[in-house]
């Protein structure tokens, strides 16, 4: 996919009293979202349910960082951490992800993620630590950074 530059810098602001809620099948494309994950991801729920969760991946995301995440869940453990996802318009949002597991009758079935805002702090560390993260894996790193 071919991005503009400048249309990496628009970011939207996550509510502080709602939270961004989906759900996922085993290899994780998305069962569920509601209606706050739509919102905030600019996508129709149509064109969420089925897809992958990748959908809204964010191309400074270290891969290391999802590495982690699903051997975290295969370990059947809870994952927490910062996300920066990518809105359908190439803008983007930041998150703090708690994604555990669904069981039903002791059977793992799906995957869950509960988002909840982060602040401004937050945001600036995660951004640098993940273009940090990036260049020591050798994965490109955007162009505009913070001093
Ligand atoms: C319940 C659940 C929620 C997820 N939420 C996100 C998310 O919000 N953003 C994201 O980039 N990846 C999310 N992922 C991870 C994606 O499935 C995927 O591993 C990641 O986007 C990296 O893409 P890739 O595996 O194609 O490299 C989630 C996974 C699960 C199981």
């Amino acid at each position: 996919m071919q991005f503009n530059e400048s249309e990496f810098l628009v970011e939207s602001i996550v509510p502080d009293d709602e939270l961004i809620i989906s759900r996922t099948d085993l290899k994780g494309n998305i069962t569920y979202a509601n209606e706050t994950f739509a919102d905030i991801s600019g996508y129709e729920m149509s064109e969420l349910i089925g897809k992958p969760h990748n959908t809204v991946r964010h191309p400074d995301m270290p891969s290391s960082i999802f590495k982690t995440l699903w051997e975290t869940l295969q370990n059947g453990k809870q994952w927490t951490g910062i996300v920066k996802n990518l809105r359908k318009d190439k803008g983007f949002y930041w998150v703090k992800a708690i994604v555990s597991g669904v069981y039903k009758n002791g059977e793992l079935v799906e995957y869950k993620s509960l988002r909840t805002p982060i602040t401004y702090e937050e945001k600036l560390e995660a951004q640098k630590n993940y273009d940090k993260m990036r260049l020591e894996n050798n994965e490109k790193i955007r162009t505009i950074f913070y001093k």
